[in-house]
């Protein structure tokens, strides 16, 4: 999983960076304008007091249950920072959510990548390619790229979900060669569900939203001199590429699927590829 820290660490943080004067005067903009909004809100619809508290108790399951993240991601808050962080560069590869289930440290997999073991329950999954070159906006190659991938295998769940799957397993990081290309072996993922036994699950529930992600990959790609990227792949003829329940479906990240004949590669069934060429911004070209 990605960096969480528990509450008290988290005040700990808020605490140091609000000691430094530009976080400070940050927070003294916004801060008020946050609880106006809520005030707003709370007076428009008369809520009660029992009703303010359930809010409470809710928030607070969500912090036990470390559903923040989650909850800022179904409430498509999550899209709207990273529209607002990163906003429109056509000259670059769009961004994207990172979502909950990153974790660091994934192992290191040499060329030929292959990011996966099989595993009793991978059932009858497609074997994909997934291939491209990172690139800097200009087109140089960027040879010290690592591209960094996480995402869930053909039975539908990620590594940390599904029992049946080694540690680790439909994720790694790897390197480009001298032209800046990559290739890795993955299998086709599926649509999942996000997690639905926490607070966020109910909250999900009660305001009548499914729970559905299309079938995605996600990248995580750093060179150096260059903004890192966090972005997602999706397939075209996703039954919810329309309706991601997070929101964090761009056009330009669905990529097409190419089906070929096992034999061209020595496997023994149909395989699919996805070319995804990756283009970075240039850190000095950042406004
Ligand atoms: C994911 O794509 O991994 C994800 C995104 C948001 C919430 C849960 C999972
Ligand atoms: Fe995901």
């Amino acid at each position: 999983m990605g960096r969480r820290l528990c509450p008290v660490e988290a005040l700990k943080e808020v605490h140091v960076s609000t000691t430094e004067v530009g976080r400070h005067e940050r927070l003294a903009e916004v801060v008020p304008d946050v609880l106006a909004a809520i005030h707003e809100v709370l007076e428009r619809h008369r809520v009660t007091e029992d009703e303010w508290y359930a809010v409470l108790r809710f928030l607070t399951e969500v912090g036990r249950a470390d559903e923040f993240i989650l909850l800022s991601d179904v409430t498509r808050t999550s899209v709207l920072i990273d529209a607002m962080s990163h906003g429109a560069d056509d000259a670059a590869t769009a961004s994207d959510v990172e979502g909950p289930l990153y974790r660091e440290d994934p192992p290191w997999r040499e060329a030929p990548v292959k990011v996966y073991e099989d595993y009793e329950g991978m059932g009858d999954g497609e074997v994909l390619f997934v291939r491209g070159t990172v690139t800097s906006t200009d087109g140089a190659p960027l040879r010290d790229a690592v591209v960094d991938i996480w995402q869930t295998g053909p039975s539908g769940g990620y590594d940390v979900w599904d029992e049946r799957q080694p540690d680790f397993n439909f994720r790694g990081r790897f390197g480009v060669d001298e032209s800046g290309a990559y290739e890795f072996q993955t299998m086709l993922p599926k649509p999942y569900t996000v997690p639905t036994d926490g607070p966020v699950g109910r909250y999900l529930e009660a305001v009548g939203q499914h729970p559905w992600r299309p079938a995605h990959i996600h990248f995580k790609v750093t060179a150096e001199g260059h903004a890192p990227l966090v972005t997602q792949v999706f397939f075209p003829d996703d039954p919810y590429l329309e309706n991601d329940t997070i929101g964090a479906v761009k056009a330009a990240l669905v990529r097409p699927l190419e089906r070929h004949d096992g034999a061209e590669r020595g496997l023994d069934a149909p395989f699919v590829t996805c070319d995804f060429d990756i283009r970075l911004r240039p850190l000095a070209a950042q406004g």
